[in-house]
Order: C-alpha cells, then sequence, then structure tokens
C-alpha cells in the first residue's frame, strides 16, 4: 500500500498526505449520513458543548459514556447567551463521536474498507483495534478552533500505539480551517495525558510543560477525499472556520491490541461492546 518513499516521510514527518484515498462518492456517502444522523437528533434533554478550552464543560456524563456511542457535541458559539441556539441544530453540532465506526453500517463499511486496512498493516499493526471515530463538521461561521496537541493524550497506550486517520469530506483550506502540523514534532514525546480523575470528571495529567513550537506549524491544505494519518504524537491544531463553507471530515483511530490501554483513559467501553478490529 505505502511506497518505501511515502514511509520514510511519515517517519520523518509524522504525518502523511495520501490523495484521492477516499472516491467522491464515498464522501458523499459519510456526508449524507451524517446529515440523516442529524436530522433524528433531538437536542433538548441532553445538550453538551464540545471545546478542548473549557474541560469542565467536556467532563459530564453524556460526553464520559460516549466511548460506545453514538453521541451529538455541540459548537461552542452555537448558542446566545440565554443558551438558546443561533442557528439550527444542523448548522450548530461540533462533531458527532465516538463509536460511529462500530454502531452505525455506513460508517462501518468506510472503516473497514480493504484499502485501510493494508494501510494499518502496512505502518506495522500487528493487531490493531478500532477505538474512536468522529465526525467533524466544523461549521461555517462558527466552527471551533482546536488547540494544538497529540491524539495519544486522549488515547493512551503503553508504548504509544495511537495513529489517527483524517480522511477530508470537503476541501480543507486554510479558509475554511484545515489541520495545522510541526513536522517532525512526534519525536518530542508525549506532553499530557486526559485522564478520568478519581473524583469524577477529568483532568489533564502533564508530562511536560514546555510549550508547542507554534512557529513551526504548517498548514494541510488538502483535497476532498484526501487521507492524512497522523502520528499519534504529532502535534496537530485547526483554526476557528471564519468562513463561509463548512469543513466536514471523518477521524478513525487505532490503537494496538497488545499494548497496555489504562482503565483511567477517557474513552472507556461497557463489557459488551469490546473495541474490535477491522
Ligand atoms: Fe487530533
Amino acid at each position: 500500500m505505502l511506497t518505501d518513499p511515502q514511509k520514510a516521510g511519515y517517519e520523518t514527518d509524522g504525518f502523511l498526505v495520501i490523495e484521492n484515498f477516499a472516491s467522491e462518492r464515498e464522501c458523499n456517502r459519510l456526508r449524507a449520513r451524517a446529515a440523516e444522523l442529524v436530522a433524528g437528533f433531538y437536542p433538548s434533554s441532553s445538550v453538551s458543548i464540545f471545546s478542548t478550552h473549557e474541560q469542565t464543560r467536556t467532563s459530564d456524563d453524556y460526553f464520559l459514556s460516549s466511548g460506545d456511542s453514538i453521541r451529538f457535541f455541540f459548537e461552542e458559539k452555537a448558542f446566545d447567551p440565554q443558551g438558546a441556539l443561533r442557528h439550527s441544530t444542523e448548522q450548530s453540532i461540533n462533531k458527532i463521536g465516538h463509536a460511529l465506526h462500530d454502531l452505525d453500517p455506513v460508517f462501518d463499511k468506510f472503516s473497514r474498507v480493504e484499502k485501510l486496512r493494508e494501510l494499518v498493516y502496512d505502518l506495522g499493526y500487528k493487531q490493531p483495534l478500532l477505538v474512536q471515530s468522529m465526525y467533524i463538521f466544523k461549521q461555517p461561521n462558527i466552527g471551533g478552533e482546536v488547540i494544538c496537541h497529540q491524539d495519544a493524550t486522549f488515547l493512551y497506550t503503553e508504548p504509544m500505539s495511537a495513529t489517527g486517520f483524517w480522511f477530508a469530506l470537503e476541501d480543507a483550506t486554510r479558509e475554511n480551517g484545515c489541520l495545522w502540523a510541526i513536522p517532525g514534532g512526534h519525536r518530542a514525546g508525549l506532553k499530557s495525558r486526559f485522564l478520568r480523575a478519581s473524583s469524577g470528571g477529568t483532568c489533564f495529567s502533564v508530562l511536560d510543560s514546555t510549550g508547542w513550537p507554534l512557529d513551526q506549524l504548517v498548514p494541510l491544505e488538502v483535497t476532498k477525499g484526501t487521507l492524512i494519518v497522523l502520528h499519534g504524537l504529532l502535534p496537530h491544531m485547526s483554526l476557528t472556520n471564519r468562513s463561509t463553507k463548512s469543513r466536514h471530515a471523518y477521524t478513525l483511530h487505532v490503537i494496538e491490541r497488545d499494548c497496555d490501554y489504562p482503565a483511567d483513559n477517557w474513552l472507556q467501553r461497557g463489557p459488551g461492546m469490546p473495541f474490535r478490529s477491522f
């Protein structure tokens, strides 16, 4: 699946851009399915805002029990001061997570397609587990910033084994909030872990308090259908979408079965629904 230069580039940079990985049709199928899921979602009783700035708001039960569910999280800027939605629900959702790949047939099929399986094994996995999926909307005008982070902070294993697969379902540009990454930044080690706190809720355990060299960030502008493979330790982020265009993406994360997955990782599943492979 991967050429030697691609493997070498991934080792050097910590990310790999594969254009035209998903077809126009596959991208549109996921977009249509996400729209159907949102149309069937009635937010009155279960509003939860996703924000990497406001940790306490992501610590509620709705978020913490979403590891084996399909749940909907709002943009922080979707609400007016009175707490009412400024726009329609479909224009207000930040993301859907975190088990689309196991619970929804359309996302299951996309996530377990043969060429992705081949790619994952090509990256060196022996027994890959598909642990987390997210459909990210990055809504026009209000799509929030995701601050610089490493995915292994949220999907910690010993040893580190997380890899992210980020599929552009629309063209992603600087204008509508594309990914930015620090090439080679994956070699500097993990800076923090996001944990379930023993007192309830969540917290960060800081392993290295130095800041990110943000001046080294490069934009990853990609066309619809592109897959970006992200090493679990690669620092990356995306800015606020201030444009009138959305920037839909689907992400899938994989870990190695043999690695230890701590019980205080935020993402957990009930006994009836263990992590599965391809
Ligand atoms: Fe990420």
